[in-house]
């Protein structure tokens, strides 16, 4: 199963990167707005940091982006989609899971411009994603279950679906908050998550694993000849 990082601050991509061996990135723009940079100077700094540690190319790194979430309809989506594809080879264009979004995305992919289609809730806005063969599908957990909604049988039927119809989008969990989630989108075969820095930091601790450190340092320092 594949990492990305939800975020767009540089400090973060690059530690995650180097650290944690994320295989990508995923923004929205509210993570651009806690850049505090404006949105094309974020974009920029992204493609620049791309650049920086030669991930450039579209079979590697992919890192997914916004366009202006104000535009409704699927003529001007895809036109401000071209603009934003063209800063860097890497880009995947997020575009909402509405009938205009989808429209968007689908004519997108059909000329060669990789989409992920966000903000899907239910199991029947994940199966228009592949339908029309967006590169990504990226269906929330986090806020599901913060409304007190379950998102386990949700991922899991969503992943059964693909299987069974062969879609070839690929899908990602994002909004994932914790180590759990993780591991329970890998149970289901979920292909990606998406989480911010803090959710890996913390995916990688456990109590047991330093009490444990503690034990073998003592016998090693009480072992004869060491
Ligand atoms: C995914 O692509 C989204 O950017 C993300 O997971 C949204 O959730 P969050 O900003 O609440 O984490």
């Amino acid at each position: 199963m594949k990492y990305f990082l939800d975020s767009a601050k540089i400090n973060e991509i690059d530690k995650a990167y180097h650290d944690y061996a994320i295989d990508g990135v995923t923004t929205n723009p509210r993570h651009i707005m806690a850049s505090g940079k404006p949105f094309l100077t974020a974009l920029k700094d992204i493609a620049a940091w791309v650049k920086e540690n030669h991930l450039e190319g579209k079979d590697v790194f992919p890192v997914s982006v916004e366009i202006n979430p104000h535009i409704e309809d699927a003529k001007t989506m895809v036109e401000e989609a071209k603009k934003v594809a063209a800063l860097c080879e890497n880009f995947v264009i997020k575009i909402p899971c509405t009938p205009e979004g989808v429209k968007a995305a689908h004519m997108l992919e059909q000329e060669g411009i990789r989409t992920n289609v966000t903000l899907v809730f239910s199991p029947s806005q994940a199966i228009q994603a592949g339908r029309i063969g967006a590169m990504f599908v990226s269906p929330f957990l986090g806020w599901k279950e913060s409304a007190g909604e379950d998102s386990y049988d949700y991922m899991g039927r969503i992943a059964n679906i693909y299987r069974e119809k062969g879609y070839q989008t690929e899908i990602i969990a994002a909004a994932v908050r914790s180590g759990k989630q993780i591991a329970e989108m890998a149970e289901l075969g979920v292909d990606i998550v998406t989480a911010g820095l803090a959710v890996y930091e913390e995916s990688f601790k456990h109590p047991f694993t330093d009490y444990g450190l503690g034990i073998f340092r003592d016998s090693w320092d009480h072992t004869e000849g060491n």
